[in-house]
């Protein structure tokens, strides 16, 4: 087996063939406009991207890795990868860079641009402070140095509350572009989103489907939301996070759902439905370990 340095080391071989330079330009108001879509399978799947507070553009919606490891997990990856995700959130401790690393090479290989790929762990393409650190800050300012010399395209946190957040912005330099949190309809982020909006930092949810805690998916109200769109009640959970500007990433190991959690931008929900599920909130986080 190989060393975990080693790993990292594939990983980074493989994923760092573009260290793109932020391009800077026009911050794009929420909600995303239609030119915002792409056509990204020849099956009609679309995605939509939005412009972070740097100019630098993403896909709204990535695929969640963590537990996705070893042989099965690459695979999972490359299927993606076909299916059409080019987001992708990885971080050291789900033991799976090397995998990420290697379904991307290949993919590059195959013909894929490396430059329409985003790798969002907790390093590289963006990267993030896992949580509030007591050496945050100091983590931070290596990082804003990275990112003004060009070797990374964004930098951002992760795990920072509305409270956290505005002590951290006091002291950065580049504001973050992401704030990776728990984000589902049980906890909505309303004081965060707040909090971030002058500043513009994106809201990205980790566990939109609370990862299948307390059976949200089975919830009667939200699958009869879902029934009135033809969609499943995976489909409008994301797509209510998308509506409000929240970018997404879901984890799937299956090819049928990891097509099923792209299909969120062919519809849209009601003002009604919408107010229905903001209605799920309760601002309260459903892990035991966070600080959200
Ligand atoms: N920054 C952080 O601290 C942090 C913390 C937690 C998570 N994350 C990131 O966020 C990602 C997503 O969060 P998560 O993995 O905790 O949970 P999640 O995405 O909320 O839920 C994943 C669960 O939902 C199932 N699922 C996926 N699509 C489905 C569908 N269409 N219908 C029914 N069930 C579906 C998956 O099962 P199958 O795999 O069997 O389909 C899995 O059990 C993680 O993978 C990770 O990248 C970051």
């Amino acid at each position: 087996m190989k060393s975990y340095n080693a790993n990292r080391r594939d990983f980074l071989k493989n994923v760092a063939q573009f260290a793109g330079v932020a391009t800077l330009g026009a911050y794009m108001p929420y909600p995303l406009f239609a030119q915002d879509l792409k056509q990204i399978s020849k099956k009609g799947a679309k995605m939509q991207t939005l412009t972070l507070n740097n100019g630098v553009k993403m896909p709204i919606l990535g695929l969640g890795t963590y537990s996705l490891t070893g042989k099965a997990g690459q695979k999972a990856m490359s299927e993606a990868i076909e299916v059409g995700y080019r987001l992708f959130d990885s971080a050291q401790m789900y033991n799976n860079e090397a995998e990420l690393g290697a379904a991307i090479n290949a993919a590059v290989k195959g013909g894929i641009k490396r430059e329409e790929f985003f790798i969002q762990t907790k390093l590289l393409d963006s990267l993030l402070i896992h949580m509030p650190y007591s050496q945050s800050k100091a983590m931070y300012r290596a990082m804003e140095s990275f990112y003004k010399q060009g070797i990374l395209r964004v930098i951002g946190i992760s795990n920072f509350g509305a409270k956290a957040y505005s002590e951290f912005v006091k002291s950065c330099e580049v504001i973050p572009a992401i704030n990776q949190c728990e984000t589902h309809l049980l906890l909505q982020q309303k004081p965060l989103r707040e909090a971030m909006k002058s500043k513009k930092t994106l809201l990205q949810s980790w566990s939109p489907f609370i990862a299948g805690k307390g059976s949200i998916l089975e919830n009667p109200t939200l699958k009869s939301i879902a029934q009135k769109y033809n969609k499943t009640p995976a489909q409008v959970v994301l797509r209510f996070l998308i509506e409000q500007g929240i970018s997404v990433i879901p984890k799937t190991s299956k090819r049928a759902r990891m097509q099923e959690n792209l299909n969120v931008f062919d519809f849209s929900l009601s003002a009604q439905d919408m107010q229905i599920l903001k209605g799920f909130d309760t601002n309260k986080s459903a892990f035991s370990w966070t600080n959200n």
